[in-house]
């Protein structure tokens, strides 16, 4: 069965005495929830360590991800963070390929799929993020590019590999810009993601999460997620205040 899933990408902000205030917030607030909606939280990595022990303590089900991770596992690669070392914190997830370390820190698809490879050798889940540019959208290659950012990584894994990703739509034009795609523009591209995953792996298209993600908040979070193939989100600005990104858990 496709699972629910709603991650909070903290990007750049809070010092680690705001980031234990917001996850000891969100905890409380999502305890009496259904079970049913995975909630997942990307500190910086400065917060992963103490932020893990917290949710340990409180034997909360909030999972935690990192936001990115080195490719390669040790070695002389100065101000790189090891996949295996997130996983022994308490990492369950790693958010890989966002569209701004693609953009600032020039990561491209062969790099990503190193990362990939590295996070599913540690025992954590990918979550892959996805999307065209604006000027991509407006001459219309929107669709072009979403599909070679899948071919170029996710055709590279085997099934039992592609099972443990998750897939994150982050229109590029909708991130942080206030301008969220439409329920329909999300429906239609998560569709089509699912029907080039089909292409490869027909037996896991239908599993895999595909989380919408680009201005995502309380008051367009049920909208987007009623649609058919949009199971969740990944929320930038929204996830930093705790009853914000509990709404939008609640949205589903
Ligand atoms: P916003 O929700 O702030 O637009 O950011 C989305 C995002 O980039 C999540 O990874």
């Amino acid at each position: 069965m496709r699972k629910r899933v709603v991650a909070g990408n903290w990007k750049m902000n809070t010092n680690i005495e705001e980031g234990l205030l917001l996850v000891k917030e969100i905890d409380h607030l999502v305890k009496d929830l259904s079970q049913e909606t995975g909630v997942i939280i990307a500190p910086p990595f400065t917060h992963l360590a103490t932020i893990s022990s917290l949710l340990k303590s409180e034997n909360s089900r909030i999972l935690l991800a990192a936001q990115n991770c080195a490719d390669h596992q040790s070695g002389a690669y100065t101000g790189e963070v090891s996949p295996n070392t997130l996983a022994e914190i308490g990492c369950k997830y790693v958010i890989i390929g966002h569209s701004e370390r693609r953009e600032y820190y020039s990561e491209t698809n062969d790099l990503l799929l190193r990362k990939i490879e590295l996070v599913l050798k540690a025992n954590m889940s990918p979550i892959y993020c996805i999307g065209e540019r604006l000027e991509e959208r407006e001459s219309n290659r929107h669709f072009d590019v979403v599909s070679s950012q899948i071919k170029e990584v996710l055709y590279n894994l085997s099934e039992e590999e592609l099972e443990k990703v998750i897939i994150a739509y982050e229109p590029v034009w909708a991130i942080g810009t206030g301008k969220t795609a439409s329920s329909d523009q999300a429906e239609e591209m998560h569709e089509f993601i699912r029907g080039i995953v089909a292409d490869k792996f027909p037996s896991c298209a239908d599993n895999i999460s595909i989380l919408y993600g680009g201005s995502c908040k309380p008051s367009n979070a049920q909208e987007l997620f009623a649609r058919k193939n949009v199971d969740g989100g990944l929320i930038g600005g929204a996830s930093l205040s705790a009853v914000d990104f509990v709404a939008i858990i609640k949205s589903f």
